[in-house]
């Protein structure tokens, strides 16, 4: 009997695990894909180990983002040979590379299923074909179905994120993201809004929107701004962030949304790159360092306490001493609280691949001495936190430890004291500053926030 059907008696309930890689839109598609794979009756397991169904949600942005997850596809193939009811799903951006379904079905040919970064919903249908067909390899990297609504299953309480629009139009020379993710499509105010509301009302505290280029969005008349203006009307007590912007269209009238509101955060992610105007140029990011430096100081002058963070990259073809130089100064001009160094890798397919790569040890050498700058910064910036409170929400509760965020996105941790719990405000006094995080100890007559 079990022999018979055995493929069946799994199906209908599967142990499921999902391996993640890629930026917070992917951590969020992952709840989606772990939504749908819950109405459809499966149940997330703590290890791969444990699973009937391990996904993985890829991501291609670099080449060791697709190495990690190769190498771990790669890792499953004993495994499936002694484990003939596995089933193994590969999903996301590196799915949606030319000609990628393909070369994968011929090097990883246990793989069951391929979908794109687009049509997370058909996982369940194509679960139960390939359940009729134990032999049948699937793959559907073309249905674009982006905005049909999924029951998500969140795991970042007390923080909730909400795509606000899908894909890029931006081509910088160097991204594969416009190739794989498509052009951007916003989604409509109403539905945002709606789903926010709900959102509050289940206890979420805060909110991230998502998009690859936030301050770009446009939909049935709202812009960014309007449509941020009037997601920080919403009555309650919230904390409002987005990611990601991008200098060109991140503007005055969106600062001073933000300078207006209570509810949204004094940190800004904008993205820089690069300080040299030349590199930009080839980047083909559409604003000088000039133009985001003015962007930086008026953030400074106009929002109380703002702090910046951005993406670096180094050793973009062609970039010199000199280029290097002028990133070196930019990030000594705009004293970023944090930053996320990128060594520049070749995407084939985008317009920078074309052009001569410059040597590993150069690129080595300007990577450690950008992390070094900057590193300093952020411990400078911590610095100024000493001795002064701050409003913290709990993020997160590990041995008696809350870890936390001021509004304006430093890292704090301290000891848990009072009925303080993930999710509530509380008032911390910082008391130590490490490089980037910071330590301090909750002020329990200062909190009334919660109460
Ligand atoms: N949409 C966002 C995020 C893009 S991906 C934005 O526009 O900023 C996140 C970061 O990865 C980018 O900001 C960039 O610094 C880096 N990145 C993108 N393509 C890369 C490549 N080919 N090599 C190295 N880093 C890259
Ligand atoms: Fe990539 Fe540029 Fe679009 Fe960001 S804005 S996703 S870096 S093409
Ligand atoms: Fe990676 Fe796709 Fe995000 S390429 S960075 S997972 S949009």
């Amino acid at each position: 009997m079990l022999k018979k059907f055995p493929r069946t008696s799994i199906i209908n309930s599967m142990f499921y695990y999902i391996v993640t890689y890629g930026c917070q839109m992917n951590v969020h598609e992952s709840e989606k894909i772990a939504g749908i794979l819950h109405k459809d009756g499966h149940t997330a397991c703590d290890t791969a180990e444990e699973a009937d169904l391990i996904v993985f949600n890829t991501c291609c942005i670099r080449d060791n983002a697709e190495k990690r997850a190769l190498g771990n596809i790669g890792a499953l193939k004993q495994r499936k040979i002694t484990q003939k009811n596995l089933i193994i799903a590969v999903l996301g951006c590196m799915t949606q590379q030319k000609g990628f379904a393909a070369s994968m079905k011929e090097k990883y040919p246990y793989v069951d299923i391929i979908l794109g970064a687009n049509n997370l919903h058909l996982l369940p249908y194509y679960l139960k074909l390939n359940d009729r067909k134990n032999s049948l390899k699937i793959e559907d990297t073309d249905t674009y179905d982006i905005n049909i609504p999924v029951d998500t299953f969140r795991t970042s309480y007390p923080n909730a994120w909400v795509n606000i629009m899908y894909g890029c139009n931006n081509f910088c020379s160097y991204c594969i993201v416009p190739y794989v993710r498509g052009r951007e499509i916003s989604r409509p105010p109403r539905e945002i809004i709606n789903e926010i509301k709900f959102l509050l009302d289940e206890g979420y505290k805060e909110i991230t929107l998502l998009g690859q280029n936030v301050n770009s969005y446009l939909c049935e008349g709202y812009n960014f701004a309007r449509l941020l203006s009037d997601i920080s009307k919403i009555d309650k007590k919230f904390r409002l962030r987005f990611m990601t912007s991008h200098p060109k269209d991140f503007n005055k009238e969106i600062i001073d949304i933000i300078k207006s509101s209570e509810n949204i955060c004094n940190h800004i992610h904008l993205p820089v790159q690069s300080g040299s105007d030349r590199i930009l140029k080839l980047m083909n990011r559409k604003y000088t360092s000039a133009h985001y430096i003015k962007l930086a100081d008026a953030v400074y002058e106009n929002i109380g306490g703002a702090l910046i963070s951005t993406d670096l990259m180094v050793g973009f073809p062609t970039e010199t001493d000199g280029d290097f130089e002028d990133t070196l100064s930019l990030v000594k001009r705009c004293r970023f609280s944090q930053a996320f160094t990128f060594v520049y890798s070749p995407r084939s397919g985008t317009l920078s691949a074309s052009m001569p790569d410059i040597d590993k040890e150069t690129k080595k050498h300007r990577i450690t001495e950008l992390i070094k700058r900057q590193n300093a910064i952020t411990k400078e910036i911590s610095d100024t936190f000493r001795d002064k409170t701050a409003e913290i929400l709990i993020e997160n509760e590990s041995d008696g430890i809350f870890t936390g965020r001021t509004t304006n996105g430093k890292l704090v941790s301290f000891k848990k004291s009072g009925s303080y719990k993930t999710g509530d405000f509380a008032t911390v006094l910082i008391s130590v500053s490490k490089s980037a995080s910071l330590t301090g100890t909750i002020l329990l007559d200062a909190n009334l926030a919660n109460k």
